[in-house]
């Protein structure tokens, strides 16, 4: 990948910061980054909060994972060096989202954890990493897409999970059960976390 590092080009600064942004819009920009397996319900539990949120009139935007796949990222495959350029560009979008002083959630399987350990070195507490944690035999019994059935018999290369690796997060800011709780309780139970480390200030 050849990234341009020119000297010749030169960061300009802009008038309006961040925190300007924020006050405009009252809240913090932060990053709900969702990781885990295909079917584990990280784009349901993440549209549910940002229904939640929204209906209490903040700013939210979902970046999907499948949905980037059809822009941004198409022609991306599943091999470890295109699922590493997927999520560096998720990465630097995430990043300007925040800085815009939006409430981002990301849904993305992002199997390998330096990837994410990078995110969270770019964002600091901005970075709030979601583990959803679902055993790999309830999201194959699940298989909303069909894919792991696709998986099993050859079908698809490289599915996380089969025949591709996922790392677990060491430290993940909050872990959700989606196999032992509600969507609700899942939305909820981040919220909790969100209020508690006031990430959701109102004035
Ligand atoms: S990531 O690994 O690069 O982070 P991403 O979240 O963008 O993956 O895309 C995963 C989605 O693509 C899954 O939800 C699934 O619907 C679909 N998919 C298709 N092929 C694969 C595969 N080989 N491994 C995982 N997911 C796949």
């Amino acid at each position: 990948m050849n990234i341009n590092n020119n000297a010749n080009i030169v960061w300009h600064n802009t008038s309006i910061s961040r925190d300007d942004r924020e006050q405009l819009l009252n809240q913090k920009g932060i990053l709900l980054w969702f990781t885990g397996f295909s079917g584990s319900g990280k784009s349901t539990v993440a549209n549910a909060l940002s229904v939640k949120l929204h209906n209490d009139s903040y700013l939210t935007y979902l970046l999907d994972g499948d949905n980037l796949r059809h822009g941004l990222n198409a022609g991306l495959g599943f091999s470890k060096e295109d699922r590493i350029e997927n999520i560096r560009r998720v990465k630097e979008v995430s990043k300007l989202f925040v800085d815009a002083g939006i409430i981002t959630l990301a849904t993305f399987v992002s199997p390998f954890r330096e990837d994410r350990d990078s995110i969270r070195e770019l964002l600091g507490d901005r970075f709030i990493e979601v583990f959803v944690d679902c055993d790999l035999e309830v999201c194959e019994d699940r298989d909303p897409k069909g894919l792991y059935k696709k998986a099993r018999t050859g079908l698809i290369k490289d599915f996380t999970g089969i025949d591709s690796p996922y790392e677990k997060p060491n430290n993940p800011e909050i872990t959700i059960y989606t196999h032992k709780a509600s969507i609700d309780q899942c939305v909820e139970q981040i919220v909790a976390y969100l209020k508690e480390r006031r990430y959701l200030i109102t004035s």
